[in-house]
């Protein structure tokens, strides 16, 4: 026996073995391509041996050739790209997690970073995670940060975009994006993934859409853990709840809490100088929106305050009376209400809510009548 054979672990054969075994070919691969890291000072001659294996046994599935040269899928007809890829996603604000998302999401980068440690216990990381959530609460952002702290690819498929353009062909199409997706070790986000179901009620393509069915929930299973497969969808309730289980981690993104308001207007408004009472204004107008509704209108005040020059004031007050004027008296009053508490002077909220300032004074009192006559 020589040298070479002793120093191999037990462990190590062990693990290979196992992933051999699940026919997990790309585990293997990347597994190999880490032994062969490993041993490279004791072992010179297998770390020699397993690279030259590396090099020449890939075939079409092989990350190592496809990545440096497989151009990005396209539709067969239309020639359009299929999928988004950047590099290295970056992102234009910080997001802001609530406690549980952000426990859900750093536990998915602490796997990753532990990819070894969990190996050794015969674990892999979680390969696939699905987001739920209503629009607009950072399911696409949470993908784009993933791959960012994950310092790897993001690859998007729009499926809203591909079953909409496609037709007959998204099932062909949607293999050629996976089998690509596979090769290149980074995140692919199946973005939109309800749309698939959503096609489901006309009747023209039932057979199609079957096998797309059973192709994602085969990829589901079988996604190597070199990758990351991650689906966001805002109707969870439209999936197919054989394709809803596969997914080996859920993360629920609830709308913004009363702190997770405050914290999104004080990004989005950046370094505008509008006082602390305005913000507290905003505050309460704002509740109950989405972060991109909240980033949408705090953007439309600055820009407006810009472009027709006015204090900022004016134009979030503008912003927020068009908010309020719209809405039924008792929420009005309501609002009213929140903004005295939060200090406004009783002229402002009088201006903003056109609740007279009689009623906001009753309303106030101790004991004050919640339903008041304006
Ligand atoms: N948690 C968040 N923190 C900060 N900004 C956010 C957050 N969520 C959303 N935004 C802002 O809203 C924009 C849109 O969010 P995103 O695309 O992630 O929504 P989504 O949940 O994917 O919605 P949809 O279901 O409509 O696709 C983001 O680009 C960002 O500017
Ligand atoms: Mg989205």
């Amino acid at each position: 026996m020589s040298a070479d054979d002793i120093k191999i672990t037990n462990d190590e054969i062990v693990q290979m073995a196992r992933l051999a075994l699940a026919g997990r070919q790309q585990d293997v691969q990347a597994f190999l391509r880490r032994l062969a890291r490993r041993h490279r000072v004791e072992l010179p001659g297998l770390a020699a041996q397993l690279t030259q294996l590396l090099q020449e046994a890939p075939t079409r599935q092989s990350p190592l050739r496809r990545e440096a040269s497989a151009p990005v899928p396209v539709d067969l007809e239309s020639r359009l790209q299929l999928l988004r890829v950047e590099e290295r996603p970056t992102l234009d604000v910080e997001p802001i997690w609530d406690t549980s998302v952000k426990r859900a999401l750093h536990q998915i980068l602490s796997e990753r970073q532990r990819d070894e440690a969990l190996l050794k216990q015969g674990l892999v990381p979680t390969r696939s995670i699905i987001f739920t959530g209503l629009p607009g609460v950072g399911k696409t952002l949470a993908a784009r940060w993933i791959a960012r702290e994950l310092n790897c690819p993001l690859l998007t498929l729009d499926l809203s975009a591909v079953m909409s353009s496609f037709l007959g062909r998204t099932g062909t199409n949607v293999r050629h994006v996976l089998d690509y997706a596979k090769s290149v070790h980074g995140v692919l986000l199946l973005d939109e993934l309800d749309s698939i179901a959503k096609r489901r009620d006309d009747n023209t393509d039932v057979g199609e859409l079957k096998r797309l069915v059973t192709v994602l929930l085969q990829e589901i299973d079988d996604w190597p853990a070199t990758g990351l497969l991650l689906a966001a969808t805002n109707h969870p309730d439209l999936l197919d709840p054989a394709v809803w289980r596969r997914f080996e981690m859920r993360i629920e993104f609830p709308m913004p809490s009363e702190p997770a308001v405050r914290q999104a207007i004080e990004t989005f408004m950046g370094p505008s100088k509008a006082s602390g009472a305005w913000r507290d204004v905003l505050a309460v107008t704002l509740r109950g929106l989405s972060f991109s509704d909240i980033e949408r209108e705090v953007m439309l005040a600055r820009r407006a305050a810009v472009t027709r020059d006015i204090p900022i004031e004016d134009a979030l007050g503008e912003m927020v009376q068009s908010r309020i004027e719209p809405m039924p008296r008792r929420e009005r009053g309501q609002i009213a209400m929140w903004l005295t508490e939060a200090g406004v002077s009783q002229r402002q909220v009088n201006e903003l809510t056109g609740v007279s300032r009689d009623t906001i004074r009753k309303k106030t009192k101790p004991g004050g009548v919640d339903n008041q006559e304006e």
